[in-house]
């Protein structure tokens, strides 16, 4: 009898497919491997599909549900595929303070996506965190992995039109 995942699993990429069945396998017979699992998964692909949970949930015989209560438990799993540029806000008190919700509304207002969420053509994703320790920098962005301190909305506008010709100029 097909199981209810078999829709789906019957489009999966099979890239995809031998990705999640090589990190199963590789981490079959160690202790605790779930994660472990979780992990490379997410490493290899930049986030876990719901399509590899459930064959991942095949392949283990560990039920759907324990697989997403472990995904949904520690933050840094992401489940949806992130963006190409990663714009992080500092939501922490300083950052607050200093007017860090005006470039969030200006990033939402001007991407037309919201706090967590990824633009359709998946070149932008913002999202906001809890203090990342530099708060004399306040209010702190994060662009790609680069920190910017003493950020503005009006900073907002120059940074999408920078990232956006820089991805043309590599097409
Ligand atoms: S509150 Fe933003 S860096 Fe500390």
């Amino acid at each position: 009898m097909k199981s209810t995942a078999a829709p789906l699993l019957e489009k999966m990429d099979s890239g995809m497919a031998q990705d999640v069945r090589a990190c199963a396998d590789h981490w079959k017979d160690k202790e605790g491997n779930l994660i472990m699992i979780l992990h490379e998964i997410q490493h290899r692909l930049g986030f876990v599909p719901r399509e590899a949970s459930l064959l991942l949930a095949e392949e283990t015989g560990v039920p759907v549900a324990r697989i997403y209560e472990v995904l949904t438990f520690y933050h840094y799993f992401k489940l949806v595929a992130p963006g190409k540029n990663n714009i992080t806000l500092c939501n922490g008190t300083a950052c607050y303070l200093k007017g860090v919700d005006r470039i969030l509304k200006e990033l939402e207002r001007r991407l037309g996506i919201q706090d967590g969420q990824t633009t359709e053509d998946r070149l932008f994703h913002i999202e906001t965190v809890r203090c990342l320790g530099c708060c004399g920098m306040a209010p702190v962005m994060v662009v790609n992995g680069k920190t910017m301190g003493k950020s503005v909305p009006t900073d907002v506008a120059g940074l999408i039109e920078a990232i956006r010709s820089q991805e043309a100029e590599h097409e």
